[in-house]
C-alpha cells in the first residue's frame, strides 16, 4: 500500500454492520437452526467465496452434528451488477445424498445463484432436504422467485463489501460491512 493509501476500513462511506453486530445475528440464526433440525445432522454447503467466511462463523453458533462443504459458483464477473448468468466453476457437486442440506452464501440480491444451486442439487444430488441462509438480504424485487429461509439482515437495494462481500475481488477481509466510497469504485 502506498503511504497516501487510507487503511481499508477508511475506504467505506458508511459502516452498515460491525463486527460485533455480525457476531450477534450469526449467534441467534445459528440457535434457531439448531432448534429447526431437532438435533438431526446437517451438511452446511458454502456458496464459494464469499459465503465462506459466514459458514465459518455460523458452524460454530449450531450445535448439532454437521460437515461442511462448499460449492464454486460465479455470476458477477468482478463488477457491481450481477451478470444475470451462473456459472457452476467445479465439475463434482458436493456429495449430499440423504443428507438435511443448508445452503449458506453472503447476500441474497437477485436470487439466480441460489436458487440454481438449490435446482442443481435437488435435479442431481437426492438430499432428503435443502434450506438457505444469508447473512444479507437486498430488498428488492428479485429476478426469480426465491427467497432464504434464514435471512441476518435486510438491506436496500445497494453494493456492500465486507465480511466476504467483494468488490473485483478485493475486501472480503473487512471485519465489518459497509458502502465504498464513489472514489474507491473502479479502482483498487
Ligand atoms: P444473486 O444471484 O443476484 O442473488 O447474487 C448473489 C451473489 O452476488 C452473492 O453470492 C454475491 O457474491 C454477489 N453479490 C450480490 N450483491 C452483492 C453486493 O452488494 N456486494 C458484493 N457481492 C454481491
Ligand atoms: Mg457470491
Amino acid at each position: 500500500m502506498g503511504q497516501n493509501e487510507p487503511i481499508l476500513g477508511e475506504r467505506l462511506e458508511r459502516v452498515l454492520f460491525d463486527q460485533g453486530t455480525i457476531r450477534e445475528c450469526i449467534a441467534g440464526m445459528g440457535g434457531r437452526i439448531a432448534q429447526d433440525f431437532h438435533g438431526e445432522p446437517l451438511t452446511i454447503v458454502a456458496v464459494l467465496q464469499g459465503g465462506a467466511l459466514f459458514m465459518a462463523d455460523l458452524i460454530r453458533e449450531i450445535h448439532l452434528p454437521l460437515r461442511i462443504d462448499a460449492v464454486s459458483v460465479s455470476s458477477y464477473l468482478g463488477g457491481t451488477e450481477s451478470s444475470g448468468k451462473v456459472t457452476f466453476l467445479q465439475e463434482k457437486l458436493p456429495n449430499i445424498e440423504g443428507r438435511n442440506v443448508l445452503v449458506v452464501d453472503d447476500i441474497l440480491d437477485t436470487g439466480r445463484t441460489l436458487s440454481a444451486i438449490c435446482s442443481r442439487f435437488r435435479e442431481e444430488c437426492n438430499p432428503k432436504s435443502i434450506r438457505t441462509a444469508v447473512l444479507l438480504s437486498k430488498k428488492i424485487e428479485r429476478s426469480v422467485e426465491f427467497e432464504a429461509d434464514y435471512v441476518g439482515f435486510e438491506i436496500g437495494n445497494e453494493f456492500v463489501v465486507g465480511y466476504g462481500l467483494d468488490y473485483q475481488d478485493e475486501y472480503r477481509n473487512l471485519p465489518m460491512i459497509g458502502v465504498l466510497k464513489d472514489e474507491w469504485i473502479g479502482r483498487i
